[in-house]
């Protein structure tokens, strides 16, 4: 039988989430591992197309009502055959298996639909852009977080670091001079990134000025962050990534859980720490400079009681 698999990373904010959707730039990378992975394969009996999510054990048939987790598969399916002609509504099937966390900044339902688009494309020979990709995830994303910024489609899209800002072209950085490392730590708690930004949006209705001059304050360290980036100066970027935590307490999205993990990697010697996503709860990264700083980090945060966590080599992209 005949099926064709593609994969698709997870994602990292490095500096700038919620000012970013405020207009300011972010600095984002995607992360090689934890990744997501799906399949389309033959499947001629089949009247319509069939979703199986082998990590929530959900199977749909594709013809009686999408089950909740099955709906953004759904759309994935509808948009690829209005896209092209080449893609029929019926005789194959979709899977999807990911080991990106859900609910925890790391762009899980981001990765499962980018990888679903390229797998199916490839499948029937689509030619697609990494654009066109991320230009129909963002479509996908629009319906389950209302106004997202965009930067997780296209981090992950385009699988490289980018900084990225609203309404312009992403601008990819260039490769790190020296080695550097990510040390993700899951709070075990999931949020809901619509209703995050849905509640910063509230509070910065009563009182714009405080909320301006933070976003402001954020959006001015991507700049910086990414020269540091590609240079290699891992303190200079861990310190703008501690400034970014300040500012995203003062916004009220930190939470104790991110807090203690935060303060567990920075005592284990990492050069930086933050929240990474939408915050009250989800993820956080730390940043060290060499492997054996990242493996202390890592423990540092097992110990202190992260749900799982992932480190990976800084690099200029998301494959091997
Ligand atoms: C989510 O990964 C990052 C936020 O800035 C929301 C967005 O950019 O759409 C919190």
């Amino acid at each position: 039988m005949r099926r064709e698999s593609a994969e698709a990373s997870s994602k990292l904010i490095l500096l700038g989430e919620h000012a970013v959707v405020y207009g300011q730039t972010a600095l984002a990378v995607p992360l090689k591992d934890p990744r997501a992975r799906a399949t389309v394969a033959q499947d001629s009996r089949s009247r319509s197309v069939a979703v199986e999510l082998k990590d929530l054990g959900v199977r749909w048939d594709g013809a009686s009502p999408a089950p909740p987790e099955a709906e953004p598969f759904a759309r994935a399916i509808r948009a690829a055959v209005k896209r092209s002609a080449a893609v029929p509504a019926q005789g194959w099937k979709l899977s999807v298996r990911s080991s990106i966390p859900a609910g925890c900044g790391l762009g899980s339902g981001t990765a499962v639909a980018a990888a679903a688009f390229r797998a199916i494309f490839s499948y029937f020979s689509v030619p697609h852009t990494p654009q066109v990709i991320s230009e129909l995830v963002y479509e996908i994303e629009k319906l389950h977080h209302g106004t997202p910024s965009g930067i997780d489609n296209t981090v992950i899209a385009l699988g490289r670091p980018i900084l990225f800002k609203r309404g312009e072209p992403a601008r990819f950085l260039k490769a790190p001079r020296s080695r550097g490392f990510l040390v993700v730590g899951h709070t075990g708690r999931r949020h809901r990134t619509s209703e995050i930004v849905a509640e910063v949006a509230r509070a910065r209705g009563k009182d714009p000025a405080r909320y301006d001059a933070l976003f402001r304050d954020i959006g001015v360290l991507s700049g910086p962050g990414a020269e540091a980036f590609q240079a290699g100066r891992w303190q200079e970027l861990g310190r703008l990534m501690d400034r970014n935590q300040e500012l995203l307490d003062d916004l009220g999205v930190s939470s104790r859980e991110l807090d203690v993990l935060v303060d567990a990697a920075r005592s284990a010697g990492a050069l930086g720490a933050k929240l990474s996503g939408a915050g009250r709860g989800g993820c956080m990264a730390a940043l060290c400079g060499d492997a054996a700083g990242a493996e202390r980090a890592e423990k540092a945060l097992k110990a202190a009681g992260a749900a799982a966590t992932f480190v990976t080599e800084v690099s200029d992209s998301a494959q091997d």
